[in-house]
């Protein structure tokens, strides 16, 4: 099979396309800098499964690390071929991407100081809540505000690190952060805990590509392999059962 197309930047000499996908590494287990080894190096369960579906349809693999808020805008100047950050596939998005089917389902929390009290929706009126710019954990907290009219303070960061840091240093009360992530990072700081938000809608994870790519069936059809196979399910193992070193 050749992967050429009309607009697809070939390597001259080399045999096979190389497509970029972009991420946001701060989301371990899903994606995250693993400083362990020395050379930065990205991994996680997302860079797993987009190694796996690249080698079996034969392109090489680069993968570019932007702010969450970015991937999107970064798919529509097709700077990236696809996107895997934990993303959830929302209809707003649909508007402007293509997703894959979902390959993992995640459940949202309230991150907090520990012994603070503040575990439920109606816990958080008046409070400064730190979110991640432009994810769905933004609009579940404004939710809290039109819906619930809690009054919440809603404080958008750029990166999930910042708002752990935010949350230690006491600038913010609490966050909204998806589950399996809330346990890593309240893993590597017990001053932290985590409550899940009951039937605070799901939030699972898509691959994201531009709208009309030619990646996105063929991608699509490799990870329906992969969740029949039980390929998937060995992934959510390795990543989302043993505990995995987020930053402190
Ligand atoms: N699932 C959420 C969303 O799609 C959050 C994803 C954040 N991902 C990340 N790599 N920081 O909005």
């Amino acid at each position: 099979m050749t992967a050429c197309n009309a607009d697809s930047q070939q390597n001259a000499g080399s045999g096979s396309r190389t497509v970029t996908m972009a991420t946001s590494a701060d989301y371990p287990p899903y994606e995250y800098v693993d400083s362990s080894s020395g050379n930065q190096e990205i991994i996680g369960f997302d860079v797993d499964i987009a190694k796996e579906i690249t080698s079996r349809l034969g392109y090489d693999l680069q993968i570019q690390n932007i702010d969450f808020n970015g991937l999107i805008p970064a798919l529509q100047a097709k700077r990236a071929d696809f996107v895997m950050a934990g993303m959830t596939p929302t209809a707003e998005r649909k508007q402007n991407v293509d997703f894959s089917r979902v390959y993992y389902e995640a459940k949202n929390t309230i991150v907090a100081r520990q012994g603070s009290n503040l575990t439920t929706p109606e816990s958080l009126k008046g409070k400064t809540v730190g979110v991640q710019l432009g994810t769905i954990q933004e609009g579940v907290a404004n939710d809290f505000n039109k819906e619930k009219n809690l009054g919440v303070n809603v404080k958008p960061l750029n990166r999930i690190n910042e708002i752990v840091q935010e949350l230690k240093a006491g600038r913010i009360d609490a966050a909204i952060v998806e589950d399996t992530v809330a346990q890593g990072y309240t893993q590597s700081n017990p001053d932290l805990e985590f409550n899940t938000i009951p039937n605070e809608g799901e939030a699972g994870s898509a691959i994201a590509f531009p709208k009309g790519s030619e990646l996105a069936p063929e991608f699509d059809r490799v990870l329906g392999e992969m969740i029949e196979s039980g390929k998937v399910n060995e992934l959510v193992n390795k990543w989302f059962t043993t505990s995995v070193q987020a930053d402190k």
